[in-house]
């Protein structure tokens, strides 16, 4: 039995739509399916309009008998709750319903997500339907699993309107009480805009200069849990009538918007959508790193890859397919890094609509086409690596990921405004991955003491509880490497007393004296040979002892990355971007630590290759070095077509 849900082994499968279709078109999509393994279809994603078609009137008799179609091919139905996609009459009727953007643009019915989150005409509908579907079809054989609303926040995260800024003073007033309390966090002393009452306080609408940075960042948090707030309210529902189906909303990879760590807490597994680019040599990279994530979002635990493209998407500028090989060597890789199954958008691809050069499992070419054959291919190699599921991918080195770190971090006004999460995460991410080091993420106030070493590649806001954390477990042995512009703000966005890096600055034994950022396209080269782009800082050491210094530029001589030995461990401290020599000062954090708990400590691939043999002690007799060794090299082999073809294949035949 799968970890996930009750369908056994890696579950396979995709969206199926079949709204877009006539009845008899459904025989062959169910016969088709059963055909390709297709073990898990995702219905009901865009129904609302169909199953209600206006606000008394409901339509399931087509739903029944899609369900008992499928049910009676063996595939197992993952149920969507159908709330992404308002229908007009509920827009027409209740214009409210509608955002509003910063500018006070209403947007427009005729996409998709057109609802504000604070909405209650919205909820009341959303949660009205969640209800009759889950009432109807809580003991029906085919479902196994909840699909609840769709990406939240794919594309609105926010709204301005009148009831969200209800809304959002109500979170506020719950944060900090009096209004006292915000004016202090939100430093109103500056420019006047000290608050005598809460009713004074509106959303961070387009404004003639800067807006309060606190506002924003308390802006952010609120944006992502008001749409927590919806999700919790369905899952509320699902709960009540279906205790023990499974529930679980399709994640977006590492998304800005929304606090992935406080949403994974209300998933019984993680789900995500991942749409790595064929034309991005380095897909696989971005690929590797989102898929970490999602294993981590909930300690290890197997998720789900619930969304994925068969070859090329439709939303890009320009849309290249996956060459032959490419979609079985991406869905091994995510296997690899803890899938316990793979899904696609969607089953059948489109005529109409916004989506209709979407790849799909079955191409509009139909069973003659090249992506037809592969989809029966793949569906075939996945049962056989059956016994995958349910085993778990380990790490010993950690990176820290804070939304609230992240979204401080690329506020405006600030030294650069070059300074953006992803870019400044990417070098420490791919230098590891191709070291073969397998990586866990994990939020800044977890105990870090299970890895051999913690990462930072930034930190900007940094809780004083949270950098206590970090200082007794490098006290305690522990490595820490900690990347630019890290511990400069408190939870508030107020700059830490005495300046960077605030409550490290006795664990990194110095003190930034100023940040000095590197002009666009200007480079300072460091006595190592290594270059900096974007970003550099004075520093002055108190106990570090220097490893690298800055050998061109404003801060030629002074020193640029440093060791500070605390207890029986180490913290080092990049003050500068590296974005093609960080893995360099891996390696040498790796070299200062001996074999002790320093990064990659037992040589290089021996993370990821005891956390491969650990999923190939899953696999029962001489078949599982061969699995391990397919599924754990998939994501460094090239992404060449002709290549990948070449990753050994298991044994058809265990
Ligand atoms: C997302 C959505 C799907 C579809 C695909 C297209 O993942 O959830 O409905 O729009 O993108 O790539």
């Amino acid at each position: 039995m799968s970890r996930l849900t009750r369908v056994e082994g890696l579950l396979y499968g995709g969206d199926y739509n079949p709204e877009q279709w006539p009845e008899e078109v459904w025989q062959e999509d169910a016969a088709l399916m059963r055909e390709a393994g297709v073990s898990l279809a995702t219905v009901g994603v865009f129904s609302w309009a169909r199953l209600q078609p206006g606000p008394d009137a409901w339509d399931f008799g087509w739903f029944d008998r899609l369900l008992d179609l499928l049910h009676a091919h063996g595939i197992a139905v993952d149920l969507a709750t159908a709330t992404a996609s308002p229908p007009a009459w509920l827009v027409r009727a209740h214009p409210d319903v509608l955002p509003v953007t910063a500018d006070g643009v209403r947007l427009e019915f005729g996409s998709r997500q057109h609802y504000c989150p604070s909405s209650p005409v919205y909820r009341n509908a959303a949660l009205t339907l969640t209800r009759k579907l889950a009432e109807r079809y809580g003991d029906h054989p085919a479902l196994a699993l909840w699909h609840v609303h769709n990406e939240y926040g794919d594309h609105v995260t926010e709204c301005f309107c009148p009831r969200s800024a209800d809304h959002f003073r109500a979170w506020l007033r719950d944060r900090y009480g009096t209004v006292d309390g915000l004016n202090h966090a939100w430093g109103t002393g500056f420019w006047s805009q000290r608050y005598g009452t809460y009713d004074e306080i509106e959303p961070p609408r387009t404004a003639p200069g800067p807006v309060n940075p606190t506002q924003l960042l308390d802006w952010r948090r609120f944006c992502s849990d008001a749409l927590l707030g919806l999700h919790r309210a369905e899952r509320a529902v699902l709960a009540e009538i279906t205790p023990d189906v499974p529930a679980t909303t399709n994640f977006m990879s590492m998304f800005k918007p929304l606090d992935y760590w406080k949403w994974a807490a209300h998933e019984d597994f993680v789900s995500d959508d991942a749409y790595p680019d064929p034309a991005d040599p380095e897909a696989h990279v971005t690929a590797s790193l989102n898929y970490d994530l999602m294993r981590s979002l909930k300690q290890g635990t197997p998720w789900l890859l619930m969304e994925q493209a068969p070859s090329a998407v439709s939303w890009r500028p320009v849309n290249v397919p996956k060459k032959p090989g490419l979609q079985r060597l991406w869905s091994l890789q995510a296997v690899a890094r803890g899938a316990d199954g793979v899904l696609y958008f969607q089953w059948r691809a489109s005529r109409a609509g916004a989506e209709k050069y979407h790849s799909a499992l079955l191409p509009h070419g139909g069973t003659a086409s090249r992506g037809w054959r592969e989809t029966v291919r793949f569906g075939a190699e996945l049962a056989r690596l059956a016994e995958v599921a349910g085993s778990r991918v380990t790490a010993d080195v950690a990176i820290v990921l804070d939304w609230d770190a992240w979204w401080a971090l690329e506020a405006d006004d600030h030294p650069s405004a070059r300074m953006r999460w992803p870019e400044l995460l990417r070098p420490w991410y791919a230098a590891l991955h191709a070291r073969g080091v397998t990586i866990d993420f994990v939020p800044p106030h977890a105990d870090p003491t299970r890895y051999r070493a913690v990462l930072a590649p930034n930190l900007h806001l940094l809780r004083t509880a949270d950098a206590a954390r970090l200082t007794s477990y490098v006290r305690d042995g522990g490595h820490l490497v900690c990347g630019p512009f890290s511990g400069v703000v408190d939870e508030h966005d107020h700059i830490h007393d005495g300046g960077a890096p605030g409550p490290l600055a006795d664990l990194l034994g110095l003190r930034v004296d100023e940040f000095w950022p590197v002009p666009d396209g200007d480079r300072v080269r460091l006595a190592s040979g290594a270059e900096a782009t974007l970003w550099t800082e004075w520093i002055e050491p108190t106990t570090a002892a220097v490893h690298d210094s800055y050998a061109t530029g404003p801060l030629a001589g002074q020193p640029a990355v440093t060791r500070n030995q605390a207890g029986e461990g180490a913290a080092w401290y990049l003050s500068c971007h590296l974005p093609d020599a960080v893995g360099d000062v891996l390696d040498r954090a790796h070299r200062a630590a001996g074999r002790g708990r320093g990064p990659d400590a037992g040589g290089p691939g021996a993370a990821q290759d005891a956390a491969y043999a650990q999923k190939s002690r899953m696999i029962r007799g001489g078949v599982g070095p061969a699995i391990a060794y397919c599924v754990s090299r998939t994501d460094t082999a090239p992404v060449d077509g002709v290549r990948c073809a070449a990753v050994p294949l298991p044994p058809t035949q265990p």
